[in-house]
C-alpha cells in the first residue's frame, strides 16, 4: 500500500477463468435471469468453430433465445456499429434484449459494447461519444475474448473508427464494463501467429505502460465522482507486475508455438492481469502516439503500440528508473548498473518485438519525416492520455519519441550503452 494513493478499482461484475469455462455460461446467464439475448461475433466463430452453435443451443435448452449478430470485423467503425443496430432491431422485431453477449477479439468486444448503448434506443453511436447520462444505462454485458489480449472484457471503453475522419472515438462510461468476463483459454488456442503476437503486445503494452504511468494521487479526475481510470494506485501495479512476468515468460512462447497450452493459459492471465491494471490505472503516450500511428497507417493496434513502447521506456529512464529496475529484474537483468539496467531493458524489449515479427521502427510501417509533425500534432490532442505522461514536458517528450521511433535510433541515453 502507499498512503498517498486514491484508489477507484473497477474490475468486471464477475471473472470466470478456466479451460473449457465456456460451458458454464448459459447456467449463469439462466441464474442471472436473463432470457433473450444478442450474440455479437464475427464469420470466422460462427463459421469454423462449434462455440456459437453450442452456446445458442445450450441456452436455449434453458429457456433463453439468442439472435446472433456475425457480422463483427476487425476495428469496427461506428458505421459498422449504426448498421449492426439496425440489423439486430429488424430481427428481434420490436422485443428488447435483457443482454449482450460478445465472442471474439477487442474489435467484437467494443462493438459489441457499444450495442448494448445503442440496441435500447436505435439513436447512432456517435450521440453517445462525448459520454453518458444517467439516463442511457447500457444492457448488461458478457464478454468472451478469444485473444489474449485487448483486456477490453475488463475495461470501461469500447473503441470504434470514425471514417469521417479515420480516428478513434471512444464510448466510456463504468456502466459498460462487463457484468460477466469469461475468460476461457481454449478459444486461443486457434489464434494464427500474428494475431498471437499484435494482441500479446497489446497486453504487454498494457502492462507496463499502467505500471509506470501517473500516480493516483496525482491524476486529474476532472470533478468525476465515478471515473472509468485514475491513476496507478498499489493495487494496479499488483496486476501490473505480474501481467509483465507472465508476459516476459509466455509470449516469445506462445507465438513460436500456438499449441503450447501452459504459454496459451499464461498469456490469458497476463491479458486480463494486464487489463485489471490499465483499467482503472490508465495509459498514457504509447497509445497516445499509437492511436495517431494507427489512424495514418490502418496497422493493428497491438503493432502500432509496440512500435512506440521502447522508445517511450527510453523517455522514462530518469522519471520512472525503480520501476524500470523492477522489470528488468522481471527480465532476468542482473546488473548492478542502474543506468546500464534501463538500457539493457529497452534492447531486450526491442528485440522481444522483433522476435515475434513485428517493425520497430515507424519508417518500416511507410511513415515518412514529413508525416511526424501532423502525427504529434495528432498525438498532443489526446490529452486525457497525455496529462497522464509522468514527464516534466510531455510534448517535447513525444517529439522526440517520435523522431527517434522514425529513424529506428535509441537517444542520448540508449547509446551511451
Ligand atoms: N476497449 C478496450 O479497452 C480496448 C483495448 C485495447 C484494444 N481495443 C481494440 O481491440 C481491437 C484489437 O483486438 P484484437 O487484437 O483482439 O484483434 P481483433 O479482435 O481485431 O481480431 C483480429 C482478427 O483475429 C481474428 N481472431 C480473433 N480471435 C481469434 C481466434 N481465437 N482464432 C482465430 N482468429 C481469431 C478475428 O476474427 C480478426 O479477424 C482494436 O480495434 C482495438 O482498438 C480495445
Amino acid at each position: 500500500m502507499r498512503v498517498e494513493d486514491l484508489v477507484h478499482f473497477c474490475p468486471p461484475g464477475r471473472l470466470i477463468i478456466g479451460t473449457g469455462a465456456r460451458a458454464q455460461l448459459p447456467a449463469l446467464i439462466e441464474r442471472l435471469g436473463y432470457r433473450r439475448g444478442v450474440l455479437v461475433t464475427d464469420r470466422f466463430f460462427s463459421q469454423k468453430t462449434p462455440w456459437v452453435d453450442e452456446y445458442v443451443s445450450a441456452a436455449r435448452a434453458l429457456g433463453i433465445e439468442t439472435v446472433v449478430f456475425d457480422g463483427g470485423a476487425p476495428d469496427p467503425t461506428t458505421t459498422l456499429c449504426d448498421s449492426a443496430t439496425a440489423a439486430i432491431r429488424r430481427t428481434l422485431g420490436g422485443h428488447e434484449p435483457d443482454h449482450v453477449v460478445a465472442l471474439g477479439g477487442g474489435s467484437n468486444i467494443d462493438l459489441a459494447k457499444a450495442l448494448c448503448i445503442t440496441l435500447p434506443s436505435g439513436r447512432p453511436v456517435h450521440e453517445f461519444v462525448k459520454g453518458l447520462t444517467a439516463a442511457n444505462r447500457p444492457l448488461p454485458f458478457i464478454a468472451m475474448p478469444t485473444t489474449a489480449g485487448t483486456g477490453s472484457e475488463a475495461t470501461p471503453g469500447a473503441i470504434l473508427i470514425d471514417p469521417e475522419n479515420a480516428t478513434k472515438v471512444a464510448v466510456m462510461d463504468n456502466s459498460l464494463r462487463p457484468q460477466v468476463a469469461l475468460i476461457d483459454p481454449e478459444f486461443t488456442y486457434t489464434c494464427p501467429p500474428s494475431v498471437t503476437a499484435d494482441a500479446g503486445i497489446d497486453a504487454f503494452t498494457h502492462a507496463i505502460e499502467s505500471y509506470l504511468t501517473l500516480d493516483s494521487a496525482k491524476f486529474d479526475r476532472g470533478g468525476d465522482a465515478d471515473p472509468g481510470y485514475s491513476g496507478r494506485s498499489s493495487l494496479t501495479m499488483l496486476f501490473a507486475r505480474e501481467a509483465i512476468r507472465l508476459c516476459a515468460r509466455y509470449l516469445k512462447r506462445t507465438y513460436d508455438n500456438g499449441t503450447d497450452i501452459e504459454a496459451r493459459t499464461g498469456m490469458c492471465y497476463a491479458s486480463v492481469y494486464a487489463a485489471l491494471s490499465y483499467g482503472s490505472a490508465g495509459l498514457n503516450a504509447v497509445h497516445g502516439i499509437a492511436y495517431a500511428v494507427a489512424g495514418a497507417t490502418h496497422r493493428s493496434h497491438g503493432t502500432t503500440n509496440a512500435v512506440m513502447l521502447p522508445y517511450v521506456l527510453e523517455e522514462l529512464a530518469a522519471a520512472r528508473c525503480d520501476e524500470l529496475l523492477d522489470v528488468a529484474n522481471i527480465f532476468g537483468i542482473a546488473t548492478t548498473d542502474r543506468n546500464q539496467a534501463v538500457r539493457e531493458l529497452c534492447k531486450a524489449i526491442r528485440s522481444l518485438i522483433e522476435s515475434i515479427g513485428i517493425p520497430t521502427t515507424l519508417k518500416e510501417l511507410g511513415i515518412d519525416q514529413a508525416s511526424l509533425p501532423s502525427l504529434l500534432n495528432d498525438a498532443l490532442a489526446v490529452t486525457r492520455l497525455l496529462k497522464a505522461f509522468p514527464v516534466t514536458d510531455a510534448k517535447a517528450a513525444y517529439e522526440r519519441i517520435l523522431q527517434r521511433a522514425y529513424d529506428g535510433e535509441p537517444g542520448e541515453f540508449l547509446a551511451a550503452a
